[in-house]
């Protein structure tokens, strides 16, 4: 993992993050409703690769999942490793430490849009193929395109020059950059997909894809008003969101998307 982003999580904690916001309740909320749908009922083996301390982990081990965690991160194994009916080991999603047709269903949430490179995507997925069972369902989060401008917006990044400069990059390769000039607290080094192109990805390392869904939809910018929402609504925002999360044109406004495969076999 590059040092930028090794730094980015030494320094702004991930345990916590999905609890610390409106929108990451959110991420959370929606990427567990999906989950919910496309998981093998327990027991089964799942693979978290890029889990960090292991904020899905720790609600499958108590389902009765057996998971096994993989991070680059030593501190995030080490939260992982004490979770109930988990193991946790260091590794990297391009290389995973696992035998090949181990898993009933592998996870990446999160490795994906860390990997800048298509050719690393690629062997992200074809890794997650090997170690896993014929049948099994991949489960792999992205970031849109679009979500750095529209956050730009959200938090008023974007009235600062040297945000429109990283910004213009992203729109046109992807490939966002916060070197030099950018903010500590702006987001670390990532690749921000077109909507169907993890599918693309995930095409060419021989999975079957099944779906793609937003997570967030357009909501996420509703920001502290979110949490009105949350408080007194969950159920009726969830079931709209359930309604059009495979709607096309909706897609790229989502701050999060999930492709979700199978192994064919
Ligand atoms: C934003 S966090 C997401 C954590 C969690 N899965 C979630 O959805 O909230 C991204 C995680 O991916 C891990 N990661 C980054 N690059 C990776 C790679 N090449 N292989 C495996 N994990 C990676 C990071 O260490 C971090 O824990």
């Amino acid at each position: 993992m590059r040092s930028e982003i090794t730094a980015y999580y030494e320094r702004l904690a991930e345990p916590g993050r999905l609890g610390a916001t409106p929108w990451g309740k959110l991420e959370y909320l929606r990427t567990w409703d999906v989950l919910m749908r496309e998981l093998p009922a327990p027991p089964a083996q799942i693979l978290d690769v890029g889990g960090a301390a292991g904020v899905y982990a720790a609600p499958l081990g108590g389902m009765g999942y057996d998971v096994h965690l993989i991070d680059p991160l030593d501190e995030h194994v080490a939260m992982a490793s004490i979770l109930v009916r988990t193991t946790a080991t260091l590794g990297d999603a391009r290389d995973l430490p696992v035998p090949d047709a181990s898993a009933d269903a592998v996870l990446m949430l999160g490795p994906l849009y860390h990997l800048t490179e298509r050719a690393d995507r690629v062997r992200a997925w074809q890794e997650a193929a090997r170690v896993s069972k014929p049948g099994a369902v991949i489960v792999a989060a992205t970031i849109s395109r679009y979500a750095s401008m529209l956050d730009g917006f959200v938090k008023g990044y974007l009235r600062e020059p040297a945000f429109g400069e990283m910004l213009e990059r992203t729109l046109a390769e992807g490939v966002h950059e916060n070197l030099g000039g950018g903010k500590p607290e702006w987001f670390t080094t990532a690749y921000f997909h077109l909507p169907n192109e993890a599918a693309e990805e995930a095409a060419d390392a021989g999975l079957a894809v099944k779906r793609v869904v937003s997570v967030e939809g357009p909501l996420w910018m509703l920001a502290d008003r979110l949490d009105s929402w949350l408080a007194d609504d969950e159920e009726l925002l969830l079931s709209w969101l359930r309604r059009v999360e495979e709607e096309p044109g909706l897609l790229g406004s989502s701050s999060h998307l999930l492709t979700i495969c199978r192994n064919p076999g």
